[in-house]
């Protein structure tokens, strides 16, 4: 099996799963068809890192700007997570076996009771798994996550917990939803948008990114294997020489 350190893999992939809608009204569907197969998609890849040895994966399914969406799309997206999760249960032995362990970063307190609780199972139930951490974005911003960030370390600051003069970089990490990941090494967009949409925004700082015109269902294994490629191929100075 390839390990992370031994073939230039990212030791942390962000995806953003778009292009759902566009697949569906393409084929004159619903939408929530689009993500329903977006959902498979989602599932391939994440077997795909934990084949390959990718220590972490961040999927964004559903940013704090999502609500916007109609009420049919956004119980449509929910209700895939909640059949997730119970299909996760059911999978508890094939996940053992892959090594998936599962995470959620985001205001989960914000989600139907239900899913909160089926995520907290999901985390749990999958703690010691090792190789691949596979982490859901559901009601994220990375706008709000450091917003979250500063006000907890102002509040220590405030009790004389800390000192506001001697913070740094690693203090606001820590303070993340994801203090014990890399940082993201590379980040895939498929379906023509080129931009970050408020997501993991520190922890993207050095990323390498990596479009294409692939609508998200569309999405394939070999396809992520060639953004793999090319991100080996890279030269990464992180502001070096
Ligand atoms: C963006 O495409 C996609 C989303 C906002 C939702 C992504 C959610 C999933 C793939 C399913 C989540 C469920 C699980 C189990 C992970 P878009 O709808 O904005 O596409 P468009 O730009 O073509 O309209």
């Amino acid at each position: 099996m390839l390990e992370a350190s031994q073939v230039g893999l990212p030791r942390h992939v962000g995806i953003i799963m778009d292009g759902n809608g566009r697949w569906a009204k393409a084929r004159g569907l619903p939408r929530t068809d689009g993500h329903k197969r977006g959902a498979e998609v989602f599932e391939l890849i994440c077997d795909r890192c934990a084949d390959l040895g990718i220590p972490c994966v961040t999927f964004y399914a559903f940013s704090t700007e999502n609500w916007n969406r109609p009420p049919t799309e956004v119980a449509a997206i929910m209700d895939l997570l909640r059949h997730w999760l119970k299909k996760a249960q059911e999978r508890e032995v094939e996940n053992a076996r892959k090594g998936i362990r599962l995470r959620f970063i985001g205001e989960l307190e914000g989600l139907p009771e239900d899913i909160q609780s089926l995520a907290q199972d999901a985390q749990e139930h999958t703690r010691t798994h090792s190789r691949t951490i596979c982490n859901l974005a559901v009601n994220y911003g990375g706008r709000l996550e450091i917003l979250q960030a500063a006000r907890h370390l102002a509040a220590q600051c405030q009790t004389g917990e800390r000192d506001a003069l001697t913070l740094t970089e690693d203090d606001i990490s820590a303070a993340l939803y994801t203090p014990e990941y890399p940082d993201v090494d590379l980040l895939i967009r498929p379906s023509g948008e080129q931009r970050l949409s408020n997501f993991l925004l520190w922890q993207s700082a050095y990323a390498e990114f990596w479009y294409s015109n692939t609508l998200w269902p569309d999405f394939t294994a070999a396809e992520f294997d060639r953004a793999l490629a090319d991100f080996a191929r890279r030269g990464r100075r992180f502001g070096g020489i």
